[in-house]
Order: structure tokens, then sequence, then C-alpha cells
């Protein structure tokens, strides 16, 4: 037993990394099956491995797994209690592997399967948001700059704002994804080992991409947990983005939209009211992310090769950001589904931005089509809002004579600029007009379904 005598407390991992036994006993298996095929270990021998594993694979399942804090980690649990099951044959198992290159094995197993579901938790997402669009393509909102009334908008191309953060967040895991995809198993524990192994066949049955091509890289690489915090702190953020906004259309202030009382909580004391707790919770639980992120980076700097008991740290944040993202993707899936846009509100906040100078670029534009430079017809523009404010009434409500004042050219057709015509018009490529949105829509169901498919 290479861990006799006890090992001090403070070492011990098996309370956390107990939730690598199924990547494990799937490399394991892998494992033993090559050196079988290789001639290292009768296949005999690799048989009673493998029907051994699988029976402790069922006890751990089932709760009957003698854990032990002796036995330090996941791997020796699972070595020695397989030694219990099938006696002698056991002790092959661990023929040319490490520790260093087994967890090493594990871990990335486990990031490739957490991609892999945080990825489906963001095409969720990505659904909820999508139909949200589709069903509100002819709702109008306020767009805001520093929160201030800018230009109006279709609150379907708002959401679709977060279609785009959420396809940037998929593609960004695809790519982490190739770097965690590399067999570290074969390394041994830094050097390589001396039996005669191969890799592409473990790597083919495991389903890596590629081995990885230096041992002493391959042990002590944890770069690909680097790059999936970042991607996952990432993601959190723009879900804090999100859960803002959530929080500020169901405010009593703005009141653009509900939420299923599910995903709000009443208080305490004061009868009235329903928080927006979810989005508030996602927004509180970036911290943990970009901590986990931090932690990672730390552990991993000035780090001489190979392997270091410093990288055991690695595991507690990966599993807590894992969580934080699948739970928080989750609840935003649902939360996003089940809202409920208030269209007559979210007109009229549109509408009386037309009394503060929501327009205002669109007269500026009017005066450009009439031959105006931009920056003079800002001025112009400028100079008029501020006369409206002044006299506290809308730019609809101004009479002719007055916008004249400001710039000989305003016309009677000066009145037609609505809010409707105002998205309308803006109809550039990626803009807010209702044919662009359409367009937009259908690209993100494409995009949705071919990627899926
Ligand atoms: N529990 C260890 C870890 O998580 C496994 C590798 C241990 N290797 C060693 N030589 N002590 O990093």
């Amino acid at each position: 037993m290479p861990n006799s005598p006890t090992p001090h407390p403070f070492t011990i991992s098996i309370a956390f990394d107990q939730r690598l036994y199924k990547q494990d006993i799937a490399g394991s298996k892998a494992h033993a099956r090559m050196l079988g095929k290789q001639g290292i270990v009768s296949w005999e021998e690799v048989e009673a491995i493998c029907g051994g594993l699988d029976a402790v694979e069922v006890e751990i399942e089932s709760g009957a797994f003698p854990f032990r804090e002796e036995l330090e980690d996941i791997h020796m649990n699972v070595e020695t209690r397989l030694a219990e099951l099938i006696g002698e044959a056991a002790g092959r198992l661990h023929t040319a592997r490490s520790r260093n290159d087994q967890v090493a094995l594990d871990v990335r197993m486990f990031v490739r399967d957490a991609i892999d579901d945080v990825i489906s938790g963001l095409r969720k997402l990505q659904a909820a948001l999508l139909s949200q669009a589709e069903a509100n393509t002819d709702a109008i909102i306020p767009g805001y700059t520093h929160l201030q009334r800018a230009q109006p908008v279709l609150v379907s191309h708002h959401l679709l704002a977060y279609f785009e953060m959420s396809q940037r967040d998929i593609e960004r895991f695809r790519d982490c994804r190739k770097r965690v995809n590399v067999l570290p198993l074969g390394a041994g524990a830094l050097a390589g080992v001396t039996y005669p192994i191969d890799r592409e066949v473990v790597a083919r049955e495991l389903g890596f991409d590629g081995v990885a091509r230096n041992s002493m890289d391959a042990v002590s690489d944890r770069d690909f947990l680097v790059e999936f915090h970042a991607a996952a702190a990432l993601t959190m953020m723009h879900l804090s983005r999100l859960a803002e906004e959530l929080i500020i259309w169901t405010s009593e202030e703005f009141g653009f939209a509900k939420l299923a009382p599910e995903y709000t909580t009443g208080s305490s004391i004061m009868p009235q009211k329903r928080n927006p707790d979810v989005a508030e919770l996602a927004r509180g639980k970036v911290g943990r992310v970009y901590g986990n992120l931090m932690a990672m980076l730390t552990i991993l700097k000035g780090l001489p090769l190979a392997y270091n008991k410093d990288m055991q740290e690695d595991k507690e944040g990966l599993f807590d950001t894992v969580d934080t993202l699948n739970t928080t993707l989750d609840a935003f899936a649902g939360m996003v589904d089940t809202m409920a846009v208030n269209r007559e509100r979210a007109r009229r906040a549109a509408e009386e931005g037309v009394y503060s100078g929501i327009l205002a670029t669109d007269l500026a534009d009017y005066l450009v089509t009439k031959g105006v430079p931009f920056r003079e017809a800002h001025g112009a523009t400028k100079a008029l809002v501020t006369y409206a404010a002044e006299k506290s009434v809308g730019l609809d409500k101004l009479t002719l004579g007055e916008y004249r004042r400001f710039s000989a050219l305003f016309d009677d057709d000066v009145f037609a600029i609505t809010v409707g015509s105002s998205i309308g018009a803006r109809a550039s490529q990626g803009g807010t007009a209702p044919e662009r949105v359409r367009e937009a829509l259908s690209k993100a169901r494409q995009i949705m379904e071919t990627e899926n498919g």
C-alpha cells in the first residue's frame, strides 16, 4: 500500500473527490483492457478487474461502498475495494499507471461531461429567450444607454441580444472542450512508462480526440481548468446582466415584465412584496464563480514540473462552479420562459419617452434627409428638445411653428415620426426594424436546429 502509514488528515481528499468515481472506474477499465490487449496482463485477470470495477460502481451507486478516509482519495478507495472483491488480480491494475496521470484523466473526463451539460443548459436558456422573443415581435420597449431612455426597440430585439451572448458562451465551451479532450493517461508518474502500452487505443475507447504529447506536461497541465473557469465566469457575468435586467423590468417603477410566482419570494414583513430572489441570487453567485477562477490561476502559479499536491486543490472549486452554473442556467431557462411581458406598460414608457426626447435622434435624422449635416442637425434637435422640456410638453405636442424656430426645414411630415416609425427606420443590418428582427429570429432558430441536430 503506497499510502501507509495513514496520511495526515490535512491531505485527505476522499470527501470531495469521490465525485470522480465514474470517471475513475471508466478510465481504469479502459486501461486494464489495453494492458490485456498488449499482453502486459492476462485476459483472465483483465476480466476479473473489469467485473470487479463494475461491482464497485454498483456499490458506490447503491450507497453500500465503504469509503475510507485512511485511503486518502477516490483512486485508492476504488483500488483497495477492488482487491477485497477480486483478490490478487487487482494488484495488476496499476501497472504502467500512476495516480498522477490517473487523476488528470479523471478530471478531464469530468470536465468534458460538465461542458456537455452546460451547453445543454445554455441551449435551454436560448430556447426560452427565443420563445419570448417570438411571442413579443410587436412589443415595444424603450432601449437604454446609461439607463436613460435612448431609442425605442422591439422587446424581441432586446431579448435576442442575450441569445447572442449565450451563443458565444456555447462556442467558448466548445473551444475549451478541444483542449480538455486530450488523453493524459500513459504519462505515468511524469516520465512515461517502461511497458509497451498503446495510448491510442485507450484514447479511442474513452472518446478522446488525441493523446498528450509530453508526459511531464500531461500530468501537470491544468490549463483546461483555467479555461473552463473563465468560460464559466463569462457565462455567469452574462446571466448577472440578464438578472439585473429582470430585476429592473419587474420593479414597480418599470413594470415591463412580471415573473412567475415560483421565481419570486414574499417578504416576511411587507405583505405587498414579491422579491425577484432567483435573479438576485444568481447575480450574487457570480462572486463564487469569479473566485474559483482566481483560485485556480493562483493554485498553478509558480508550480515547478511536474505533479505537485497543490493540484488537488483544483477539485472543490471546479465542482462548485459546475453546480452553480448548471443550477443557475436551469433556473434562468424557467424564469425567462414563464415571465410575462407587460406590453402596455413597456410601450407607454417608450411613448412617454417622446416627451423626454426618445425620438430626438429621429428628428436629427429627419433633418439629415433634408440635407443638413448630422452635427448641425444634432445641435438643432438638442435645442428643440431642451425647449420642449422647459415648456413641459412632448415633442409631438409642439406646433410646426415652434419646430421651425430650430430649423426652417421642418415640415408637416415631421409629425409622422412616431415610436413605431423610429423602430421601422432602423433597418440596417443587425438593427431593430421588424423585418430585421424577423430575420434574426429565423437565424436563431436555424442555429438551434442545425447545431443541436
Ligand atoms: N488526490 C490527488 C489529486 O487530486 C491524486 C493524485 C495524487 N498523486 C500523488 N502523487 N500524491 O491530485
